[in-house]
């Protein structure tokens, strides 16, 4: 099953490419960067993984990204996401990354928009992966600075295939973020938003109604509310489920608590994704093998999970029926 489940054919929909940054890459930039980090080595940075919930791995996510100053440093950071995900199996990926964490430090819009984009370029012209990239607003923040980066991205809004909400999201509701989701889509932008992970179910239904999302990232709490799961299950809104994140960010206590079970029972929209693989246990093989364990399921669930998240990535209609025509003849 191992084996299988690395070469089944994986869409990824919810990756966030700073939480992609593994504390090797960290020492290594930090040494070229002439940046100080307040642990001695690698294991330290190990060692310090143990989050009581989302707000304490956002601290050390923030703190860990500051060793990204350059185009290169960008560049870098997501091609060594791209193969290690090309090993996991993984052949397309829609990447999201958060702009306002690194303007708010001082450096501009074009450092992380170059060095991603030609990382996306090099990786489908070397390893035919194929990506797609998301602009995420940071929910903690002012909507007005969120609006704000939106405009600036002027020259890049050709290149963003949806922009995205995350961050700290309890007391920060979807409908805060009303008007610049609105501007996004006069602008002919989709629109995805983090939604019940520790937010409520409301915040999902909010994130439908207020921003127009056409995918929701987590939505684990969506069984709160049967009207709720009643309505993604009709509209088979997809739901972008990160296991591994959920047990350690303590949404769930352990992997056999999760919903997912009762959320496929329940014939919603699901796939697994990895989320910020080097904080959270690592990537899609992880997730996928992990879940195996935990649920016992067979290829066939594997298969249509799989389907699932291809059915909603963020690419072209060819290649979407290649990616469909390789997981079933797998
Ligand atoms: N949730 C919310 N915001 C985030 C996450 C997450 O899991 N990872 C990076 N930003
Ligand atoms: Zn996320």
């Amino acid at each position: 099953m191992k084996d299988w489940l690395r070469q089944l054919p994986k869409a990824e929909l919810h990756l966030h490419i700073e939480g992609t940054l593994e504390p090797e890459q960290m020492f290594e930039l930090a040494a070229r960067n002439g940046v100080q980090l307040p642990f001695v080595d690698v294991g330290a940075v190990r060692a310090a993984y143990k989050f009581d919930d989302l707000q304490s791995f956002l601290d050390l996510y923030y703190q860990g990204m500051n060793v990204l100053h350059t185009e290169n440093d960008f560049f870098e950071l997501a091609m060594a996401y791209f193969q290690r995900a090309h090993a996991d199996g993984v052949v397309h990926a829609d990447i999201s990354f958060d702009p306002q964490a690194h303007l708010t430090r001082g450096l501009d819009l074009a450092t992380p928009f170059d060095g991603l984009t030609r990382a996306m370029q090099q990786a489908e012209q070397t390893i035919g992966m194929t990506s797609a990239l998301i602009m995420s607003f940071l929910r903690d923040r002012e909507a007005a600075e969120a609006a704000e980066v939106l405009e600036q991205a002027r020259p890049w809004h050709d290149v963003i295939a949806a922009v995205g909400l995350d961050s700290a999201e309890q007391n920060n509701p979807p409908e805060k973020f009303t008007a610049v989701f609105e501007r996004a889509r006069a602008l002919g932008i989709r629109r995805v938003a983090h939604a019940g992970e520790e937010g409520p179910a409301a915040y999902i239904r909010g994130a439908l109604d207020a921003l127009d999302a056409c995918r929701i990232d987590h939505g684990v709490r969506c069984l709160e509310d049967p009207d709720l799961v009643a309505h993604l299950r009709e509209s088979q809104m997809p739901l972008t489920v990160c296991p591994l994140s959920n047990v350690y960010l303590k949404v769930v206590d352990r992997l056999v608590d999760h919903p997912l079970p009762a959320m496929l029972d329940a014939g919603l929209n699901v796939s697994l994704n990895s989320d910020d693989p080097a904080y959270f246990g690592g990537g899609m093989q992880n997730n996928f093998l992990a879940c195996h364990e935990a649920f016992g399921w067979d290829e066939n669930i594997f298969r249509g999970l799989a389907r699932n998240a291809v059915n909603a990535a963020f690419v072209t209609d060819a290649r979407r029926a290649e990616i469909l025509d390789a997981i079933d003849h797998c």
